[in-house]
C-alpha cells in the first residue's frame, strides 16, 4: 500500500497513529536541530518533522531533498508545538521514521504556491505544474462539482445524455469551422462541430424527447478572455415544449447550481426584451449588478444651439451617483476612455450637480442653470451626482455608453464578483443585416423560429429587420452564459427561412438536406438551449477568464504553449491527405 492517508485529512484526533503519506515536497525549512518539510498532494499539506538528535541519518537525508521531489514517508502523528490555524492539518505533524524518494524533480521554473512568481506564458508552458497550485486545482474541482450537479439535475428531469459525432459536415453559417481532411476521401473534409445543433434536433425527430450532453465545441474565431477555440457546452433539447417550459427548466438548473455551490436561493429571474436591454444598457448582456440605466435626453437638450447635440439622432447619458466631486483629471480620464479606438466616441459631455444645488458642466456656454436643472430632472439626479452624456447614431452611441457604464461600475466597485445578477434576455431579432455582404444573417441560427405573431413579416422584405425570434439568452453579471430558441419544425417555414437567408432550394438542400428530409418524417415541436460551461464555471469561480477553468487551454493566439500545437505536419502526411501547400 503506497499510503494510508492523504495529506489533507490528519488532525488532532489522529494523534499517535502510525501513517504513511505520499506527495510532493512543497517547501523545506532547516532549523539546525530540526528540519520541516511541507508535503503536498491534491487534498492538502501535512508538515513532516525530522529530528537531528533522534534520527541524524534521516534528517541528513531530508535536508538534501529538493522542491517537487515525490516522497513517501511513514511516521507517527504528533501535536505541533507551533500550530497553524489556517489549514485543517495545522495542529499536527508527522514525526518521520522512514523516508523513500519515489522520484526526483528538476527545480520547477516557478514557485508552486498560491502566489506564484511565474508569468502567464511560463505557467501555460508548464501547465501540469500550474495545476499543482491551489488556485488552478480548485478551479478544476469546482468544474467537476458543477458537471456532477448538472448531470444529476438533468438526469432527474428525464434528460438523456447522448453523444453526437465530432467529425461532421461543414456549415458556412455562424463562426468559421475547424476542418479535418479525410484520407479516404481525398479533397474532402469533415468539420469539427461548432455545436451539436442539428444532431440534437434530429434526436428530437428520433423521439428521444429530452437530450443533453456536456460536449466539446470548436469555433475558429477571434479569442478573448471568455472565448476559447475549443470550449464546452451543456447542450440541451426538449420536445413538446413552449418557451416558458424551456425557461423554467433551465432557470431551475441555474437556481440549483446557485443553491448547491453558493448557498444562494434566487427568486424568479428577471426577464428583459432584447429591445429594452439595448435601450437601457446598450448591450444584449446587461450587467445588472448595478443600475445606472441609460436616460435619453433628446427632448431636453435640443434647441440650445449646441450643434453636436442638435445634429445627433440620439443624446443619451448615465448618472453616476455621488461622483460630482470628480476632479478635472478623473473627467479627462473618462473622456480618454470613451475616445479610445475600442470604444470610439467623439467626446464626452459632463454635468456636475454640486452639493449646493448648482451645476457645472462642459457645455455651460450653451446651457444655463435652468436648462441644466431640466436635464438633471430627466436623470432624476440628486445634488452630488455626475451626469455623463454621449451623442450620435443610436446603436453606436448606446454601445459606447455601455462601455462607459461598465467602466463606471468597475471604478465605483459595483461589479463585485461575489454578487450575482442572473436574467433572461428574450425576443431577440430573428435577422441581422450585414453591411459588408449586403444580406441578412440569422442572429442565432437558421433553425430558430420567428415569434408566431411576426411570422407574416417574412413575406415583406422591408420588414425583415423587425421580425422577432423566439430566442432567449441567459445572462449573469454581464456575461452571456447560455442561449437557445424554439426551433422551426415545419418544413415550409424552414424553406422560407433558408430563402430569406439567401439560400436557393439547391444550396439549402446541399447544406442541410439531411435535416430537411428528417423534418418530413414527423418532427415534433421542439426547443433547446446551450450553456457555455466554461463561462458558467468562471462566473461561479468569480474569475473573468475561462482559461482558468480549463485544464489545458489555448492562449490568445489559439496556441497550446505546452505541446506546441498547431504545428506543421510531415510532407508524407500531407501527401497521404492529398493536400498541397502553396510555396
Ligand atoms: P451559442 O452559439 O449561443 O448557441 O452558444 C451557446 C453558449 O456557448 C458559449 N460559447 C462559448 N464559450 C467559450 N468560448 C467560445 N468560443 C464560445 N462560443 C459560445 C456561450 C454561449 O451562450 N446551438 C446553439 C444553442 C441552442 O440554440 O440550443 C448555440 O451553440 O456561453
Amino acid at each position: 500500500m503506497y499510503r494510508t492517508n492523504t495529506c489533507g485529512e490528519l488532525n488532532i484526533t489522529n494523534l499517535g497513529q502510525q501513517v504513511t503519506l505520499c506527495g510532493w515536497l512543497q517547501r523545506s525549512r532547516d532549523l539546525g536541530g530540526l528540519t520541516f518539510i511541507d508535503l503536498r498532494d491534491r487534498y492538502g499539506i501535512t508538515q513532516l518533522a525530522f529530528n537531528m538528535e533522534t534520527n541524524p541519518a534521516l534528517c541528513e537525508q531530508a535536508r538534501k531533498l529538493g522542491r517537487e521531489y515525490v516522497l513517501q514517508v511513514t511516521g507517527t502523528v504528533i501535536e505541533r508545538s507551533s500550530k497553524n490555524t489556517k489549514i485543517p492539518t495545522g495542529e499536527i505533524e508527522i514525526q518521520v521514521e522512514k523516508l523513500t524518494v519515489l522520484n526526483e524533480s528538476k527545480v520547477p521554473p516557478f514557485t508552486i504556491e498560491d502566489q506564484s512568481d511565474g508569468g502567464d506564458d511560463l505557467r501555460m508552458k508548464y501547465r501540469y505544474l500550474d495545476i499543482r497550485r491551489n488556485p488552478v486545482k480548485n478551479n478544476l474541482i469546482l468544474r467537476h462539482k458543477m458537471a456532477m450537479l448538472v448531470r444529476n439535475y438533468l438526469s432527474q428531469h428525464d434528460f438523456l445524455e447522448i453523444e453526437t459525432p465530432m467529425l461532421i459536415k461543414s456549415t458556412p453559417e455562424g463562426a468559421r469551422d475547424f476542418v479535418v481532411p479525410s484520407r479516404m476521401n481525398p479533397g474532402e473534409f469533415y468539420a469539427l462541430p461548432q455545436s451539436p445543433q442539428q444532431y440534437k434536433q434530429l434526436l428530437m425527430v428520433a423521439g428521444m424527447d429530452r437530450y443533453f450532453q456536456i460536449v466539446r465545441c470548436f469555433r475558429d474565431e477571434d479569442l478573448r478572455a471568455d472565448r476559447q477555440p475549443e470550449f464546452t457546452q451543456i447542450d440541451c433539447e426538449m420536445s413538446f415544449v413552449e418557451q416558458e417550459d424551456v425557461l423554467q427548466t433551465f432557470e431551475g438548473l441555474a437556481k440549483h447550481l446557485f443553491k448547491e455551490m453558493k448557498g444562494i436561493e434566487f427568486a424568479d429571474f428577471e426577464r428583459i426584451s432584447w429591445h429594452d436591454a439595448m435601450r437601457l444598457y446598450g448591450s444584449d448582456k446587461p450587467d445588472k449588478r448595478f443600475g445606472m440605466e441609460f436616460v435619453e435626453l433628446n427632448d431636453v437638450v435640443k434647441g440650445h444651439g449646441f450643434s453636436l447635440f442638435e445634429n445627433a439622432p440620439l443624446v443619451v447619458g448615465i448618472c453616476a451617483s455621488g461622483c460630482a466631486e470628480y476632479t478635472r483629471r478623473q473627467l479627462d480620464e473618462l473622456t480618454d476612455f470613451v475616445k479610445r479606438p475600442q470604444v470610439g466616441a467623439g467626446g464626452l459631455v459632463y454635468i456636475k450637480y454640486n452639493a449646493d444645488g448648482s451645476f457645472k458642466s462642459s457645455v455651460d456656454k450653451f446651457y444655463d442653470q435652468n436648462a441644466l436643472k431640466a436635464i438633471a430632472d430627466k436623470f432624476q439626479a440628486k445634488p452630488g451626482d455626475l451626469m455623463l452624456i454621449l451623442c450620435g447614431e443610436p446603436m453606436k452611441t448606446r454601445v459606447q455608453l455601455c462601455a462607459l457604464r461598465l467602466e463606471m461600475g468597475s471604478r465605483l466597485g459595483l461589479r463585485d464578483s461575489q454578487k450575482y445578477a442572473p436574467l433572461w434576455v428574450v425576443d431577440f431579432p430573428l435577422l441581422e443585416w450585414d453591411d459588408e455582404t449586403q444580406r441578412f444573417y440569422a442572429m442565432h441560427h437558421p433553425f430558430t423560429a420567428p415569434k408566431p405573431e411576426d411570422e407574416a413579416l417574412l413575406d415583406d422584405q422591408r420588414r425583415w429587420g423587425d421580425i422577432r425570434a423566439n430566442a432567449y439568452d441567459i445572462v449573469i453579471n454581464g456575461v452571456e452564459v447560455g442561449g437557445g430558441s424554439i426551433r422551426i419544425h415545419d418544413r415550409q417555414l424552414q424553406n422560407k427561412m433558408f430563402h430569406t437567408l439567401g439560400f436557393t432550394d439547391e444550396s439549402a438542400y446541399a447544406q442541410f438536406g439531411f435535416l430537411m428530409d428528417a423534418f418530413t418524417f414527423g418532427a415534433p415541436p421542439h426547443a433547446g438551449l446551450a450553456f457555455g460551461f466554461d463561462r458558467l464555471c468562471s462566473i461561479f469561480g468569480g474569475v473573468d477568464s475561462i482559461r482558468d477553468f480549463i485544464a489545458f487551454p489555448k492562449n490568445n493566439s489559439g496556441r497550446d504553449m505546452m505541446s506546441g500545437s498547431p504545428s506543421p505536419i510531415a510532407k508524407e502526411q500531407l501527401e497521404e491527405l492529398k493536400i498541397a501547400l502553396k510555396g
